[in-house]
């Protein structure tokens, strides 16, 4: 039987580590032709190396997604390799916590760079090659940080509250364009991955304090997350096939928030 993605290629940045990883085996569980990215080249090469292993088909480049050349080089080692690009999960990101007032400028700018002009060039540089082949699926990923406020993570919270409203906008852009390119944004809630270390060690939580983070991260979700626990990488990962799939044929321009309830109280 074929797969849900079967055929297809795809992009993942910052497919090394978390829900990127996650979304990197999903697809190609499907039978989806994963093409990883990220800066950490060791786990990229070692979630590839697991895909493979398993029986999928992936292969690793090494990319920062803050830079222009480095967009154009990955797209353009695609098109050498693959001939096409049919789905991109501009997934990379960082989280940094803190006050406004104490935030020095540059980590607020850092984290810019990577959350949104990182989607902002991964679409731009993506859309021509999808465009080729007659469209594509581009998946950007937001957060709750992008649909209600942080008081500790006001820049990271604007990132995400950016990435969603660019998302419709790319959405609309492409639909004018009858491209047959589809946008749609993720939002997921707490979920556990290596990216809550940087998260909760400034801000409020106190680092020397501080319990393992499986243990701060049941404790934050079963006070404030519906459902009552954290989730899983895979729990986003199989929201993003969906919308890689064309089960999702008729949506674009929709943001997917898979957060146990977070972002509804
Ligand atoms: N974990 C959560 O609770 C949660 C909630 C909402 C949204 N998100 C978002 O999900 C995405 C994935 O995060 P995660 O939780 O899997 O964290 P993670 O830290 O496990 O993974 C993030 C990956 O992005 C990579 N990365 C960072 N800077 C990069 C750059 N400049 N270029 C290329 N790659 C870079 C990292 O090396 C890492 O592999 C992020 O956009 C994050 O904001 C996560």
């Amino acid at each position: 039987m074929a797969g849900r993605v079967e055929g297809k290629v795809a992009l993942i940045t910052g497919g090394a580590s978390g829900i990127g990883r996650s979304c990197a085996e999903r697809l190609a569980q499907e039978g989806a032709i994963v093409v990883v990215t990220d800066v950490q080249d060791d786990k990229g090469a070692q979630t590839v190396a697991d895909i493979t292993a398993a029986g999928g088909k992936a292969s690793y480049l090494p990319h920062d997604v803050t830079g222009e050349q480095p967009w154009i080089d990955v797209v353009a080692a695609i098109k050498a390799q693959h001939g096409r690009l049919d789905i991109l999960v501009n997934n990379a990101g960082i989280g940094l916590s803190g006050s406004v007032l104490t935030m020095p400028l540059a980590d607020f700018q850092k984290q810019t760079a990577v959350n949104l002009d990182g989607v902002f060039l991964g679409v731009k540089h993506s859309i021509p090659l999808m465009r080729e082949n007659g469209g594509g699926s581009i998946i950007n990923m937001s957060s709750v940080a992008g649909l209600k406020g942080s008081a500790i993570l006001a820049g990271y919270c604007a990132t995400k509250g950016a990435v969603r409203l660019f998302t419709k906008s790319v959405a609309l852009e492409c639909a004018a364009a009858k491209d047959g390119i589809r946008v749609n944004s993720v939002h997921p809630g707490i979920i556990e991955t290596p990216i809550w270390d940087s998260i909760m060690g400034t801000g409020d939580v106190g680092d020397n304090a501080r319990p393992p983070r499986p243990a701060v991260l049941d404790a934050m979700t079963l006070e404030g997350v519906p459902l009552g626990k954290k989730g899983f990488p895979e729990d986003i990962a199989n929201g993003v096939l969906w919308l890689a799939s064309d089960e999702s044929r008729y949506v674009t321009g929709a943001e997917i928030v898979i957060d146990g309830g977070f972002s509804i109280k």
